[in-house]
């Protein structure tokens, strides 16, 4: 078999050399040549690639076309089958990345075991192609896992292999149910020279597989890693060849995960699954509507609670923020799970439109339980959590806030709102804050609806009045509304 040889292609102009350099000689951009398999179409995929004239389908309108039940596998853990629109639809590519030590392993080897057990795939079997760990590793994950005895110790298979063209190979001659690759960065291919986890071999080896899953309608999972600012490691393309793409999110340090896909060819991308890595891997949570909530034993200043909307579910948050007088210089603003712009527009406006000046004061405004979410509804709980620091007066208990803050200090209605109002009611709040809505008044049983025009009114509604007596945390010899002293801890 002639070798077939490997070419370093520019990905800004195309122009092909055969050595790698630094920088494009045709058009002068610097590290933009990838190494790329020189492909000679075999006879078969010309033909595939251009039918025959009078073979081309003619346009069937749109209410006649055939409709097709796509076949799914689950992996039984429904919150993972949720996210992928069903469970794994065979003969599809899907990239679950994460950062390193967040659990992707773990899930998968939990899902190997899921399919293993489920009656649907009763003989079928799962190969776990590591690149990473050794079989050994492997095997102590599995145990830790429960996973040694019954169906998933005889019918997960594990090699120890990171050259992608074996373990296609393994495949098509054993033909598994599904196929998890851990993880695309270790793999390579071997007629390219670069070394594992660069562009080239990625791309290269994500090829192979896909191949592999289309020709063989075998469902193919790939690990990837995820750099720094959170992007897949590796090249672009890896999102646009695969099927779906899934990231597993969370602090590692926390033991909450929220697995979200950011692209499904065959489900939604709206939903999002929750978990908890606990002793035995990810466990589903019985209610994760309240998985984000904290509660506190009094009334805390700085604490606020919203709804937001992860698809089609409902999930309470805490939103919390801390005001302190700031230094010399420019005031801090610093956002964990909250978009910086978002933060610093709403002291903007609470500033001009609300009285309540944070200008010269650093602003902390984090999300409990590690999530991030970037939704507009949390404009208000956000204020409100500003608000209610700055004036050390805790928000009402049993209380959340829904709505979007405009800039003339406006509250805005945002979508799924009775949705939201029957989860809050649900666990146990009795009152909320929302913007006035054009459909007129949202009545939701279990809770009392205070509808708000402007974000001033908003914050009258949600923060208790200092007479009201539930201002116990107030440290007597500060009145509220006055900042705390300068040398105030910051972190009290
Ligand atoms: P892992 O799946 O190896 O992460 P990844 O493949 O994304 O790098 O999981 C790593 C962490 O999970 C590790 O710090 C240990 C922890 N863990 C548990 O807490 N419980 C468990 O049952 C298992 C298997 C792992
Ligand atoms: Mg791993």
């Amino acid at each position: 078999m002639a070798r077939p040889q490997s070419r370093y292609v520019c990905q800004a102009c195309g122009a092909s050399v055969l050595r790698w350099e630094g920088q494009c000689r045709t058009c002068g951009a610097w590290n933009t040549l990838v190494e790329t398999l020189v492909r000679v179409p075999s006879a078969a995929s010309r033909r595939a690639a251009a039918p025959a004239a009078g073979a081309t389908p003619d346009p069937v309108p749109l209410a006649g076309l055939a409709e097709t039940e796509v076949p799914r596998l689950g992996l039984g853990i429904p919150e993972l089958d949720r996210v992928l629109g069903g469970g794994i639809v065979p003969g599809s590519l899907v990239l679950v990345g994460g950062e390193p030590g967040i659990g992707k392993s773990t899930l998968l080897l939990q899902a190997a075991a899921g399919l293993a057990a489920a009656p649907a795939t009763a003989g079928g079997w799962v190969l776990y192609a590591t690149g990473e760990e050794s079989p050994a590793q492997v095997r102590l994950r599995a145990r830790r896992l429960g996973l040694l005895d019954g169906a998933a110790g005889a019918a997960i298979r594990v090699v120890a292999e990171s050259d992608a063209g074996r373990i296609v190979e393994l495949a098509r001659s054993g033909r598994p149910s599904l196929l998890i690759v851990d993880s695309i960065q270790t793999m390579t291919v071997d007629e390219l020279e670069g070394p594992a986890g660069s562009v080239g071999q990625v791309r290269e080896s994500a090829l192979r597989l896909m191949e592999l899953a289309k020709g063989e309608g075998i469902a193919v999972i790939l690990v990837g890693h995820v750099t720094k600012d959170g992007t897949l490691a590796g090249p672009r393309t890896l999102e646009h060849l695969v099927d779906a793409v899934l990231g597993l999110e969370g602090e590692r340090s926390a033991a909450l995960r929220l697995l979200r896909a950011t692209k499904n060819r065959f489900g939604s991308t709206e939903e999002i699954g929750v978990f908890e890595m606990g002793e035995r891997g990810l466990e589903e949570l019985a209610d994760p509507a309240r998985a984000f909530l904290v509660e506190h034993p009094e009334p805390a200043p700085g604490s606020a609670v919203g709804v937001i909307l992860e698809g089609s579910r409902p999930l309470l948050v805490e939103v919390q923020a801390l005001v302190a007088p700031g230094g010399y210089g420019a005031p801090r603003r610093t956002a964990a799970g909250i978009d910086g712009n978002r933060l610093a527009l709403l002291v903007a406006v609470l500033g001009r439109r609300a009285g309540v000046a944070l200008g010269s004061h650093d602003v902390y405004a984090n999300l409990a339980g590690g999530l991030a979410a970037d939704e507009p509804g949390l404009d208000l709980p956000l204020a409100i959590a500003l608000a209610s620091s700055l004036r050390d007066r805790p928000a009402l208990p049993g209380t959340v806030a829904v709505g979007e803050v405009g800039l003339l200090g406006e509250l805005r209605p945002v979508p799924g709102l009775e949705r939201r109002l029957r989860e809050a009611a649900r666990l146990g709040y009795r009152r909320a804050i929302v913007p006035r809505s054009r459909r007129g008044p949202t009545e939701v049983e279990g809770i009392a609806v205070c509808v708000t025009g402007t974000l001033r009114e908003a914050l009258d509604a949600a923060l208790a009045p200092a007479e009201a007596g539930v201002t116990g945390r107030r440290r007597p010899d500060r009145p509220s509304g006055l900042p705390v002293p300068a040398r105030g801890d910051a972190r009290s």
